[in-house]
């Protein structure tokens, strides 16, 4: 069964580790990242993007799969199915679905509209017992064709935010979707700092998790960060994984393309990246 991201971040905030986002694709994606966290015996939550709810036909063929797959392969670690970067309308379709999680990402409206909206959201979360996940601040790269700036949230419209009720809040710190440039100057723990201030408890989110080094992981989340996105790394290594195999041959053997076989690799890769990341978060044996 999917649950709500608020107890396991809750805990996690707590003890002082994150629990990982990792964004899914398809049903490989979801199924390895699935098995690793069961393997580790981790809470993990699976991000979906819009683009990425398109791709794989609507959002209610993918809480299909993803239920299917927590009955199927026997999944007993707590499971978040959330929403990455919603629009409104996209929240609203995501609550129909079955989700049990959400991202409204307001960060683009004026702060009055975005306040607006997020109360509606909180009002329904509440009442479906989802969590609620609002962003303030652009985290700037690209996501699904929309470039935000690395911005840095101002902590007092956090706070404003954080007050309407959310679960937890994802306040850009210079932290962008991507590879992070040669010049990335790093995360702001000034920033960090101030926004923990203003908004107390509230589990903080860490966007753009791919490339960030791993003392800066730490230290995020040593100041209140309680989840960590991660996607780009897990495409790199899928796609390298996949080229490598096309490249020797291999899909071409024994009776010709198999795609399972085809898809095999990648999937083995996206376990290694999600192992590695759930040691780095410290939330192995945490559920
Ligand atoms: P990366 O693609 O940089 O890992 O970021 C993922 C993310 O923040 C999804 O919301």
């Amino acid at each position: 069964m999917l649950v709500s991201a608020k107890d396991m971040l809750e805990k996690a905030r707590d003890g002082k580790y994150a629990v990982g986002h990792f964004n899914i694709n398809n049903l490989e994606w979801a199924k390895a990242i699935l098995l690793t966290a069961q393997e580790m015996n981790s809470p993990v939550i699976l991000g979906v993007s819009e683009g990425a709810g398109k791709y794989m036909g609507g959002f209610k063929t993918i809480t299909g799969m993803v239920n299917g797959l927590i009955e199927g392969l026997g999944i007993t670690v707590p499971v978040a199915l959330h929403l990455d970067h919603g629009t409104f309308e996209g929240c609203m379709k995501c609550i129909e679905a079955g989700f049990s999680s959400i991202m409204f990402d307001g960060s683009h409206y004026p702060i009055a509209e975005n306040i607006e909206k997020t109360t509606e959201l909180v009002k329904i979360c509440k009442e479906k017992g989802m969590s609620l996940e609002a962003e303030v601040g652009a985290i700037g790269g690209e996501e699904d064709g929309v470039v935000g700036m690395g911005e840095c949230a101002d902590p007092n419209e956090c706070k404003a935010i954080a007050d309407l009720g959310v679960t937890m809040l994802a306040a850009g710190i210079g932290n962008i979707h991507g590879k992070y440039p040669a010049n990335w100057p790093g995360l702001s723990f000034e920033t960090l700092a101030a926004v923990k201030e203003q908004i107390g408890d509230m589990p903080l989110v860490l966007h753009g998790g791919t490339g960030i080094p791993s003392d800066m992981i730490q230290k995020a989340i040593s100041l209140g960060v309680a989840k960590i996105n991660v996607n780009t790394e897990c495409q790199l290594a899928f796609a390298a994984a996949t080229r490598k195999y096309i490249e020797e041959g291999k899909d071409l053997e024994g009776k010709g393309f198999d795609p399972r076989k085809l898809l095999a690799p990648g999937t083995e890769a996206i376990k290694d990246i999600v192992r590695e990341k759930i040691t780095l978060f410290g939330s192995e044996g945490k559920a």
